[in-house]
């Protein structure tokens, strides 16, 4: 959520954070704003809305000034308006910060500042940072000799110490014209170098198009930019040694290359992406003497494993649930999953050898990473058999999760734009498919000839979603010109496909704004069954397998309702011509895999309506795709 982007150097920093901004604004487009310095004055515009307010602001007015920062914004504290948009500024308008994150204890630190005279005038927690920033720098040059070249430095460094929460910050000040301070505390910071030029930004989509050189900060770190290069330190003021590395992202991965939306293409990419997961975790060669997986987990990840819990959120919760379905089937492991948000305050007893799963794509889900350091708290110092066992999947090995444990899997899906998640879904199926196989192997629980049965079924599947994904376009975009003004969807699926008609149904709701609901089929008649009429559609999912002819019935009696029924299924398969209005066709495969074919179809189903709907698909109202707060 939010997103801040900075630069010091010899070009004109304002085009530079706006771009930068540009690549951010999935994290959040409430309202933006830059500040920067020129001839020691400071210059901060604001806009409310999406970044070409802001743009259209600036426009009018060259600015060659080299250092600046910027923010756009997810609103947490205080409502989308123009005066709670950052960068916030201190009483002289000499300071100005911008923050992702939330400061916990701004309402002390507002009171306290008060009493020294500050005047806010805004509903935020940022602003108390400039102040206090203001209040110690006044400390610093009363101190300082004058070849103190540090003054500011110190006295950023001595409010950060202040703040409670999780936060990034980057602050710049009239009076030093010649300084950059970003600061990471629990919320993703990176540092890029370019030729006498840096920068900071919440991801590396800002920067890329300028530096593939970087550095992320550490949670307590805080970087000191000058034109001359960047200084490390922790909150103690200690330096610190970091290394600089080389990103593989590329420019043209955050371009939409042709397609109207970053979701599209995305849904597009996703044979690359199964592609790219099957090269990365399955060996080329099945010849069935060595291992078929390479997901490089240790032993100690699966020792004596009696279960396994899975934290996660949104899609990736529904990610989740497909992996306890495998997990069990194929592994025998029990597994849990558990909504993140819910586990940090009410989590399950305590069982030895349990292996915890955190999946976020983003790895920066504030509940994902919270629950995950709330289980290795309170497992610490136990007996052996207790220890905390963390392994992460996530698609920025980057990330704050990345930090956080000690085994990743990375989904390899590239870097993602469209706020819904698409592409990164399939790719975490493929992480659980390689972990479920991948157990079950070294249990020794499946034999190796299914083993490779499994996988050369899901080698076939980028081939399956190529050859039915422009049909399934043309159906769905049809669909869609008859549902566009629909008021209520229902999903039906059940078995390993329950959890595609929940994220068929988040698909919708969030970039549509169409209330929908996702049920495992046999629930409906408990209930639910109540809500149908002619109005009210029903998707189900049937796939051939051990449940296809109980989500047929479970359709029948939606039917017998008045509902119209669109079947997402493979077309000559059993009774499904005669039971659905509408189909939309998956190829038939292994009842284990279908969920790698069955989501596409939902996929689009979602983008076509809220296209059709003339919304914006890639940055739906009042989300971010980084949920970095509670
Ligand atoms: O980055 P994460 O996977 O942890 O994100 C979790 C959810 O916020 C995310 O899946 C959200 O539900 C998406 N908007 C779904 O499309």
């Amino acid at each position: 959520m939010c997103g801040i982007v900075g630069y010091i150097g010899t070009q004109a920093a304002t085009e530079i954070l706006l771009s930068g901004l540009e690549k951010l604004e999935y994290r959040g487009y409430d309202s933006a704003g830059i500040a920067t310095i020129l001839s020691d004055e400071l210059n901060c515009v604001r806009a409310k809305g999406k970044l070409h307010n802001l743009r259209s602001k600036i426009e009018q007015s060259e600015n060659p000034a080299p250092i600046g920062i910027g923010h756009t914004r997810w609103a947490t504290h205080g409502k989308p308006e123009e005066r709670n948009a950052h960068p916030h500024m201190d009483m002289a308008m000499r300071i100005a910060v911008v923050q992702n994150g939330i400061v916990e204890n701004y309402r002390e630190l507002r009171e306290q500042l008060k009493t020294q005279g500050h005047e806010f005038v805004s509903e935020t927690d940022t602003e108390v940072i400039p102040h206090l920033i203001a209040q110690f720098l006044k400390e610093e040059v009363a101190l300082a000799d004058d070849n103190s070249d540090v003054i500011f430095f110190e006295a950023v460094r001595k409010a950060v110490n202040e703040l409670q929460g999780a936060f990034a910050i980057a602050v710049i000040c009239a009076d030093y014209p010649d300084e950059l301070i970003a600061v990471r505390q629990q919320a993703p910071l990176v540092i890029g170098f370019g030729q006498g030029e840096f920068f900071c930004a919440s991801d590396t989509p800002a920067i890329i198009a300028h530096t593939r050189a970087v550095l992320p900060l550490d949670n307590g770190e805080m970087a000191r930019l000058t034109p001359l290069g960047v200084e490390v330190y922790n909150f103690a003021g200690l330096r610190q040694r970091k290394h600089v590395r080389m990103l593989s992202l590329s420019p043209t991965m955050v371009e939409k290359q042709g397609f109207k939306h970053f979701m599209l293409k995305e849904i597009y990419e996703q044979p690359g992406v199964v592609r790219a997961c099957l090269d990365a975790y399955f060996s080329s060669e099945g010849d069935g003497a060595d291992s078929l997986i390479n997901l490089g987990l240790s032993e100690s990840v699966y020792a004596d494993l009696e279960q396994i819990q899975i934290v996660a959120c949104g899609t990736s919760w529904h990610a989740a649930l497909i992996g306890k379905y495998l997990l069990e089937q194929l592994a025998g492991v029990p597994t849990q999953v558990q909504y993140a948000s819910e586990f940090r305050y009410a989590p399950a007893p305590l069982i030895p050898n349990t292996l915890t799963i955190g999946v976020t794509q983003s790895g920066e889900t504030a509940d994902t990473l919270a629950a995950l350091s709330m289980e290795k708290e309170r497992r610490q110092g136990l007996e052996p058999k207790y220890q905390v066992r963390l392994l992460g999947i996530t698609n920025r090995p980057e990330s704050s999760l990345g930090h956080m444990v000690p085994h990743i899997i990375n989904t390899l899906a590239g870097i993602e734009i469209g706020v819904a998640a698409t592409k990164t879904f399939t790719a975490q199926l493929m992480a659980f498919y390689a972990l479920a196989l991948d157990l079950a192997e070294r249990r020794k629980i499946l034999p190796q000839e299914n083993l490779a049965e499994i996988i050369a079924g899901l080698r076939h599947i980028p081939k399956e979603i190529e050859s039915t994904l422009e049909t399934q376009e043309k159906l769905t975009e049809h669909l869609a010109h008859e549902f566009a003004e629909t008021q209520d969807f229902i999903f039906l699926g059940r078995g390993i496909n329950f959890p595609i008609a929940l994220e068929g149904a988040l698909k919708l709701k969030e970039i549509s704004y169409i209330h929908a609901e996702g049920y495992p089929a046999g629930e409906m008649k408990h209930g639910p069954i109540a809500l149908l009429d002619a109005k009210v559609p029903v998707v189900a999912i049937a796939t051939p397998g051990s449940v296809y002819e109980k989500v047929i019935s479970n359709a029948q009696e939606a039917k017998a309702r008045d509902s119209r029924l669109i079947g997402v299924t493979p077309v000559n398969h059993g009774e499904a011509a005669d039971v659905f209005n509408d189909m939309i066709p998956v190829t038939e495969v292994d009842e284990l895999l279908s969920p790698l074919l069955t989501v596409v179809p939902m996929q689009l189903l979602a983008y076509h309506i809220a296209a059709r709907r003339g919304l914006d698909v890639d940055q739906p109202r009042n989300l971010a795709k980084s949920v970095t707060v509670e």
